[in-house]
């Protein structure tokens, strides 16, 4: 209930004024997608990083949101997902929107099909923590695995974009953002596995990580320089994407146009002013760049 009210008062889109082909109708604005892909856009722009001549990769495409907002901003695009029928809609969208510089293939995230260093750009949005469900081996050595070839097919200087959501946001001590149970994003990873196995039959895969697991994991990857950022309200729908370590003055700006709830903002003001942001935001945004 505490979910569905925070929910309710949080910024949404509505397709923001973006048409609709045919193929597209009845999607929701999550699957659609395009705004989101055009925030990302835009923080890239923000941060004067071009991608005009850029070879992108994206690794979870589903039904292409993101890939049709890069499309007209860089060279060209390949776009994978483990689920062919997202591809096959993924395409359909591609093909009615007359966009000409996608590749779709399908692929496993964990094992990439590509030479070293090719892609100026690889986007892993809302994927990592889906990644270990096709396999066997635990999920944080999955995923590990899934970043270090990240890394062999990035350009030197090429950067990952990665979303994901924050194991210590106390929301998802009440709900799981992946599964929905109580408590499974928080407690030790064994204990989940249990709540998991009693409760649903399965086993416990979608890892989350705090702000500095995260780090951790990216650091022994290889990445050389990362930086965080946070969606807001969320990555998913992002209104700004703005540093973890911001003022307090561009923070509230962009909290007042994304939440309805004086509450909700007070809450988030704190959070600010005590500088607890990286322990307490719902997602965090990192930019990682293979070499310096
Ligand atoms: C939550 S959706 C994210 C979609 C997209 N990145 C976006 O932001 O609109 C997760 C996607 O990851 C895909 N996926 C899950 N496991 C994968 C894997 N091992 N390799 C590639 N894609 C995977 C799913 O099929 C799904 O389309």
């Amino acid at each position: 209930m505490i979910m569905k009210w925070t929910f309710r008062r949080l910024y949404r889109p509505s397709s923001c004024g973006i048409e609709r082909v045919d193929c597209e109708r009845g999607m929701s604005d999550y699957v659609f997608g395009i705004h989101r892909g055009l925030k990302v856009v835009n923080f890239f722009k923000r941060n004067g990083i071009k991608l005009k001549k850029s070879f992108v990769l994206d690794i979870g495409c589903n039904k292409g949101g993101i890939d049709i907002a890069f499309s007209p901003f860089c060279q060209r695009i390949v776009a994978g997902d483990i689920d062919v029928e997202r591809l096959k809609v993924a395409k359909a969208r591609f093909k009615a929107r007359h966009i000409r510089n996608i590749d779709l293939i399908r692929f496993d995230g964990s094992k990439l099909p590509f030479k070293r260093g090719v892609f100026r750009l690889v986007i892993i949005n809302g994927v990592l923590e889906w990644i270990p469900w096709k396999h066997q081996e635990k999920p944080r050595d999955i995923q590990i695995r899934s970043l270090k070839e990240v890394y062999y097919v990035l350009k030197l200087k090429g950067l990952l974009y990665l979303a994901i959501e924050n194991r210590l946001f106390p929301g998802y001590l009440i709900i799981d953002p992946h599964i929905g149970l109580p408590l499974t994003a928080l407690v030790p990873r064994f204990i989940a596995d249990l709540i998991t196995r009693s409760m649903l039959g399965l086993p416990y895969k979608n890892y989350i990580y705090s702000y500095w697991e995260l780090m951790y994991l990216l650091m022994k990857t290889g990445f050389k320089r990362v930086e965080v950022f946070v969606g807001i309200p969320s990555y998913q729908f992002p209104l700004e994407i703005i540093p973890v370590h911001c003022s307090n003055k561009d923070f509230s700006k962009a909290i007042t146009r994304a939440f309805r709830s004086k509450l909700i903002i007070s809450l988030i003001n704190l959070i600010v002013i005590t500088r607890t942001l990286r322990i307490f935001w719902p997602n965090f945004i990192v930019l990682a760049q293979k070499s310096r």
